[in-house]
């Protein structure tokens, strides 16, 4: 058995594409936790954010972090929002590396343009200062996570190297 590898960081820093090729890489399965409450809940995270609200979606995630972090050999793709609740962390911190990525307000806005299932950024037109503003906001919980990769100028693949990298750095000796 081995630690999970949790990846958190904001909206459009890569943690599913990377994710999936950690994953890939070392053999491992791979949880998108949006993924899972769409699933189970039937609904598109913008769904239930717009029916149920945000604190509900947050208390879903709670509990699947809650259930991840019993489990190992995973690696998990967190929502952008996950270290708002420093309970999260703490729970995943116990059964595995929690790495943070990165990536500026600009490359992050090239990332997301084209989607319409980020329910903080929907509807808002000038999405650069919705990032900007958010960014500010979470800045301080992201760069709290001893295990930083910026991401800006890399390829999901190049990431994915410098994720197995650190994760191996911290397991290994
Ligand atoms: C959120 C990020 C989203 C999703 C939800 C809330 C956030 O995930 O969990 O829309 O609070 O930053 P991604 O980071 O995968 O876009």
């Amino acid at each position: 058995m081995a630690k999970n590898i949790i990846l958190v960081g904001f909206m459009g820093t890569g943690k599913s594409a990377t994710g999936r090729m950690v994953a890939n890489q070392l053999n491992r399965e791979f949880v998108d936790m949006d993924a899972v409450i769409e699933e189970r809940t039937g609904k598109k995270i913008s769904a239930i954010f717009a029916e149920e609200g945000e604190s509900h979606f947050r208390a879903l995630e709670r509990e699947l972090v809650q259930e991840l972090s019993a489990r190992e050999d995973l690696v998990i793709g967190t929502g952008g929002g996950v270290v708002l609740n420093p309970d999260n962390i703490r729970d995943f911190n116990k059964t595995g590396v929690v790495i943070c990525l990165h990536a500026d307000p600009d490359t992050i806005l090239e990332r997301v343009a084209k989607d319409t299932h980020r329910p903080l950024l929907e509807g808002d037109d000038d999405k650069i200062k919705a990032i900007k503003e958010l960014l500010a906001k979470r800045e301080e919980l992201y760069r709290a996570i001893p295990l930083q990769i910026e991401t800006s100028h890399h390829t999901a693949a190049e990431t994915a190297q410098e994720v197995v990298a650190l994760y191996l750095g911290q397991t290994q000796f």
